[in-house]
């Protein structure tokens, strides 16, 4: 049939455009190598909506910390967090523990060998399932995240914008996933994408589909996958109160489990809401009574459904102060602080603080 040899030489294509010019990442077993399926898992779900770059020296800390998915579902809740704290996405935090005490504790270790086994996990979704059951384990599944539809919608000049042409395109990578060398072919997509498909200026001279890409053919390569209009994000506001005390230490809370940013630590605040607040409504939501001075500036943050403008009010306090758990910001390097947290301090502690009243104070001594 016509049609399955142009996909044969489509993967055969791309295939030894692999074997030439494959990353050399720390997941990825060697040629020849059998692939470590916990290995495999923990890079999904580190790479779920982080950057290669950014997620090798995370994860080479946690296979070194914790080599087996048994060390890592032995491993303490809170050091997990903090092994994680940066990556961002604190949910996929959780669930990654969960799934490894899952896997150690219900399945004696052993990473489902399934699409829908591994899709089952916490924190495993179709993508992540397909990129695992291909790579660590064989299965001619299709791998499709954002990269791979880009190489697909370009090479099939697919015109309907995502996400509505998603389906097409899975179809289409389907159609190329060769039976042989599933894992290899999900790898070799996923590189072609983040190295020579690239979204601006894509470097189709390296390309190993360069005489069959539809897009390049019609000029159009640059400009696909194309996209429906994002809707713009609703943007929040809170107003967090940062308190130190004499030894300067800080007053931190831990958020409610469930949620944004479940189990992590902030600087209390008052809650979140559409409308920017005063400092003198924001009050009744202080952590201590007595006076606070409004820092110069915000700190922004964008999480995937909205984005959070937040004022930051800085207050001092006695020795003792009140009841809270009191860290000092030399030692925040420790802390599970998720970005926000880390950037509300950074804010609180370089911002300028506002200037002395003639009496001598910022309006009063403290809160
Ligand atoms: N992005 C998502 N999974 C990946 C992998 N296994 N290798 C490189 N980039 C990826």
């Amino acid at each position: 049939m016509a049609g399955a040899s142009t996909s044969d030489r489509r993967t055969g294509q791309l295939l030894g455009w692999y074997d030439r010019h494959r990353r050399d990442l720390p997941w990825r077993a060697k040629p020849g190598e059998a692939a470590d399926p916990y290995r495999v898992w923990l890079s999904e779900i580190m790479l779920q909506q982080t950057t290669v770059k950014a997620v090798i020296p995370y994860f080479l800390r946690f296979v070194e910390r914790w080599p087996t998915v048994r060390d890592l579902a032995a491993a303490e809740r809170d050091a997990v967090m903090a092994a994680w704290a940066g990556l961002g996405y604190y949910a996929r935090a959780r669930r990654l523990h969960d799934c490894a005490r899952h896997v150690a504790h219900a399945l004696g270790g052993r990473f489902p060998d399934t699409v829908e086994g591994l899709r089952a996990l916490p924190g495993v979704g179709a993508y992540t399932s397909a990129a695992i059951a291909a790579i660590a384990f064989g299965r001619p599944a299709a791998a499709v995240d954002g990269n791979v539809a880009r190489a697909m919608a370009r090479l099939h000049a697919i015109a309907e914008p995502l996400p509505r042409a998603g389906k097409a395109i899975r179809a289409m990578t389907g159609a190329l996933v060769p039976a042989d060398r599933p894992g290899d072919f999900a790898q070799a997509l996923m590189d072609l994408g983040a190295t020579v498909c690239t979204p601006r200026r894509p470097v189709c001279g390296l390309c190993p589909w360069r005489d069959a890409c539809a897009g390049r053919k019609a000029g159009t390569a640059e400009d696909l996958p194309r996209r429906a209009p994002r809707k713009e994000r609703p943007r929040r506001h809170g107003l967090v109160f940062w308190l130190e005390r004499p030894d300067g230490r800080v007053m931190l809370r831990t958020r409610p489990a469930d949620g944004l940013l479940g189990g992590m630590l902030e600087a209390p605040s008052t809650p979140w809401r559409e409308t920017p607040w005063e400092l003198d409504d924001a009050l009744a939501h202080a952590p201590a009574n007595g006076a606070w001075a409004l820092l110069a500036g915000a700190v922004r943050h964008g999480f995937t459904h909205f984005s959070i403008d937040l004022k930051v009010a800085a207050g001092a306090c006695g020795e003792t102060g009140p009841e809270g758990d009191w860290r000092h910001p030399d030692r925040f390097a420790e802390l599970a602080l998720p970005t926000l947290t880390r950037k509300v301090a950074r804010h609180a502690l370089t911002a300028r603080r506002p200037a002395p009243r003639p009496d001598g104070t910022t309006g009063g001594d403290g809160a």
